[in-house]
């Protein structure tokens, strides 16, 4: 009998790129889909040309609903999570959860799910009894793949990262965000007296019009387009940003290291003006020289998505860019080098999709696992 999964969240950003990957892999033909919402309930479900769900929306905090569920699926964020999944449980509902919110990741009895990563650990979880399955935060995803490789032989001592994060990551509103600040630009360098000017006269024009009261900034705060923001969710205790500590502590809970084997990661994260993308640049201290060729090959062999660019502006440029990338499961990772400081120290640089790999497609495969 195929079994009843239910969709929560399906409408927002995420989820509407997890019913579009689900769509293109068929994977609706495999499950009973029930759709559900937290806001237009007894609405039709969602229709596309290919697939038609017949019904309508149920609740999302109907809990009675929900326990008729074998597996739910949920994009729709933390405060859901926080107040739908603990009543659930406690109600004695023993189906299996997957959600892309980061609340229950760091959960003993959770498991965080990146199967090209750590494909035995999820089936050792469903095989124990492991009902939460998790998403990782999508920098740490992307990472994982990226450098699959180094982490499954155990080469990384150490890696130290600056990230360049795209809009996408802090949600659907910071996107349009984004976009109207670079229209609020343009009302004045779509005027055709601007380019007459002397450049030092536009930028400084562009830069007043950027500290403006008028200028869109409710959500970042300050203005991302012609900058960017050093500083990515909440603070740590210790002074790292929440999303530079989200690093090591999910890397390692992926990996399922042992106390005195943690890969030590650390470094900072950065908002910067591109849309769905994030790019990542390391200093990789590894455990033993090696050389680059085998570096590229150990990469390159770890999963199907990963492809090493050669170090070159050509390759770079054609390959290694946010919009060459956006929108595809492609892990590109180049400017691989050897760092002056020392021949166990590797530079790279890679880039992901942060909604794909970084968020819809590790829930996809784990629902695609358990039916
Ligand atoms: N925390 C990420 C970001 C989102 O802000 O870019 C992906 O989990």
């Amino acid at each position: 009998m195929k079994k009843k999964v239910g969709f929560i969240g399906w409408r927002g950003m995420v989820g509407s790129v997890l019913l579009k990957r689900m769509l293109e892999e068929k994977d609706f033909l495999h499950i009973k889909s029930i759709f559900f919402s937290t806001s237009q309930i007894g609405e039709k479900n969602p229709k596309f040309s290919n697939f038609l769900f017949p019904g309508f929306l149920k609740d999302a905090y109907n809990i009675e609903e929900l326990k008729k569920l074998d597996i739910i699926i949920t994009c729709q964020g933390s405060l859901y999570t926080q107040k739908v999944f603990p009543i659930l449980r406690s109600s004695g509902w023993s189906g299996y959860w997957i959600d892309a919110a980061s609340d229950l990741r760091m959960n003993k009895d959770a498991l965080i799910v990146l199967d090209p990563i750590n494909h035995m650990h999820i089936k050792n979880a469903i095989y124990n009894g492991i009902k939460t399955f998790v998403g990782g935060n999508c920098t740490v995803s992307l990472m994982m793949l990226a450098l699959g490789g180094l982490f499954r032989q155990n080469l990384i001592k150490w890696v130290s990262f600056s990230t360049y994060q795209a809009a996408s990551g802090a949600g659907s509103k910071y996107i349009k965000e984004l976009l109207e600040q670079i229209n609020f630009l343009n009302q004045y360098l779509s005027k055709k007296s601007t380019f007459s000017q002397s450049i030092l006269k536009i930028e400084k024009n562009i830069t007043s019009i950027t500290k403006n009261f008028d200028f869109p900034k409710k959500n970042f705060l300050i203005p991302l387009i012609l900058n960017l923001i050093p500083w990515i969710d909440s603070s740590m205790p210790n002074g790292q940003s929440k999303e530079e500590w989200k690093m090591e502590s999910e890397t390692n809970k992926i990996l399922s290291t042992e106390n005195n084997n943690r890969v030590l990661i650390d470094g900072t994260c950065v908002r910067v003006s591109s849309l769905r993308c994030h790019s990542q640049s390391f200093v990789i201290k590894l455990k033993k020289d090696i050389s680059l060729h085998k570096i590229e090959e150990i990469l390159s062999n770890d999963n199907k998505w990963v492809k090493v660019i050669s170090n070159d502006k050509e390759s770079t440029l054609k390959e290694l860019t946010p919009l060459s990338v956006t929108g595809t499961l492609n892990i590109p990772i180049g400017r691989l080098r050897k760092l002056n400081i020392g021949s166990k120290y590797l530079s790279a640089f890679t880039i992901g999709d942060q909604l794909l790999w970084g968020a819809a497609e590790p829930l996809r495969r784990m629902l695609k696992f358990l039916v």
